[in-house]
């Protein structure tokens, strides 16, 4: 098992550029099963496990799927499989997404349920009860999932939450049934816009996609598409927040400055000095950050639940007091408890964790506990005094495409060991 090793205290100085979503990539290579005409091709996709394991999912079901650099071709043009076992449906949370894109296309899917429980409960009703009102009748039995999708029907979906997975799910399932389907209360992730992008690029007619009110108009079928996944906005935050956490001065390129708006308005009370163009971010650290305004996750333009940890990293060595209000998932705080032990006094309750900044956090050995836990603790190893190891990289490497290369570029001492 390998972990990575960080000598902390260096400012971490120079330009890289943000790689492809990992959010968005998945339920775009999801989305080429329905493509029955030619063969796609997709840019700018991020080397990460996620990825992989969506490649073997794809050529599970019988898709032809190449993958050089950070382009993958897929073609799924022939008949395919509408099974998933569920060695590969357990290894990746958002693999439920192929549950709408499988019933589309061959009109019946057999799915497991998806894998673990990193952030708390994270249940599906929201997705099968969607995919139920579009005419899929679903049973559970033994673990998997079978959707008969035979006699689907347009209609109005109206989520009780802008659920991201859902939303995604209902739109792989709907855009080639006849008539119009209209999903009400959608979430309005600029993932979504860049599924929705992708999909009429293959001659789907969708509109309405980054507001609330989705409308997806049925066509008979989609031909292939030349496409480039956007920019990972949640890695970008990453960056920024390890440089305001050393002190140092980054430009990140390949980034949309939009979707980083709450993160860079924090960062910006924080005392960071914050330049954007319309692809680049520079950011300027203060000698000392300052605590922010209270900080509450919510569904995007709101502060995404994934930059939360990032922050609470962040703050720990803020001058003054930091609130942070969890509003998504129940599990988020757990590297909370870890950072306490660099030295943070971080108490949580609830969903709130209350932040006293530090004057330093000190290197330590560690474990991340998630994906987004486990990069909290590498901004939190880069501002330490000393030493830190952090195992459980696998949970790190989740998220992040040469993490190690990109911070050693930017000056910081880490290593993989
Ligand atoms: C996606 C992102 C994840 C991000 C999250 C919220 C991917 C691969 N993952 O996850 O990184 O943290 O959006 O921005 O894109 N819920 C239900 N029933 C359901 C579905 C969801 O109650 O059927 C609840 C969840 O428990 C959670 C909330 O809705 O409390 C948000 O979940 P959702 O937006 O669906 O997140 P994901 O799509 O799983």
């Amino acid at each position: 098992m390998s972990r990575l090793v960080i000598e902390g205290g260096k400012a971490l100085c120079g330009s890289i550029s943000v790689h492809g979503a990992k959010n968005a990539v998945l339920p775009i290579l999801a989305a080429t099963v329905l493509c029955s005409d030619g063969v796609n091709v997709i840019h700018n996709c991020p080397n990460l496990k996620d990825v992989t394991v969506t490649i073997e999912i794809l050529r599970k079901l019988g898709a032809r799927v190449t993958r050089q650099g950070h382009t993958i071709t897929v073609d799924a043009r022939h008949r395919l499989r509408h099974h998933i076992p569920a060695s590969l449906m357990q290894q990746l949370r958002s693999s439920i997404i192929f549950m709408g894109a499988i019933a589309a296309r061959t009109h019946k899917a057999k799915i497991s349920m998806p894998g673990g429980c990193e952030l708390g409960p994270r249940p599906i009703d929201l997705h099968s009860n969607a995919l139920e009102s579009l005419g899929c009748k679903i049973k559970e039995k033994n673990g998997y999932l079978h959707v008969n999708a035979k006699r689907l029907k347009s209609t109005t979906l109206p989520l009780s939450f802008p659920s991201v997975g859902a939303t995604e799910n209902i739109l792989l399932a709907s855009c080639l049934i006849p008539g119009v389907t209209v999903i009400e209360n959608a979430a309005k992730e600029p993932e979504i816009i860049d599924l929705v992008a992708f999909l009429n690029a293959m001659g789907a007619s969708i509109t309405g996609a980054g507001t609330s009110r989705i409308i997806i108009t049925g066509v008979p079928r989609l031909h292939a598409a030349d496409y480039s996944i956007m920019p990972d906005r949640i890695a970008a935050m990453t960056y920024l927040c390890c440089a305001a956490a050393t002190g140092g001065s980054i430009t990140l390129t390949n980034v949309v400055p939009e979707h980083l708006e709450t993160g860079l308005s924090i960062l910006a009370q924080c005392g960071c000095f914050i330049e954007a163009t319309s692809s680049t971010v520079t950011l300027v650290a203060p000698p000392k950050l300052q605590a922010p305004d209270t900080i509450t996750t919510a569904p995007y333009p709101g502060f995404p639940t994934d930059a939360q940890s990032l922050f609470v990293a962040l703050l720990a060595c803020a001058e003054g007091t930091s609130h942070v209000h969890e509003t998504i998932f129940e599990s988020r705080f757990k590297s909370a408890e870890v950072l306490n032990t660099m030295g943070a006094s971080i108490s949580v309750q609830d969903n709130h964790a209350e932040i006293h900044g530090v004057s330093t956090l000190h290197g330590r050995t560690v474990s991340a506990p998630d994906l987004r836990g486990g990069a909290a603790l590498v901004i939190a190893a880069l501002a330490a005094d000393g030493i830190s190891e952090i195992n459980n990289v696998q949970y790190i490497d989740r998220g992040y495409d040469s993490l190690v290369t990109n911070l050693r570029h930017l000056g910081a001492n880490i290593e993989r060991k």
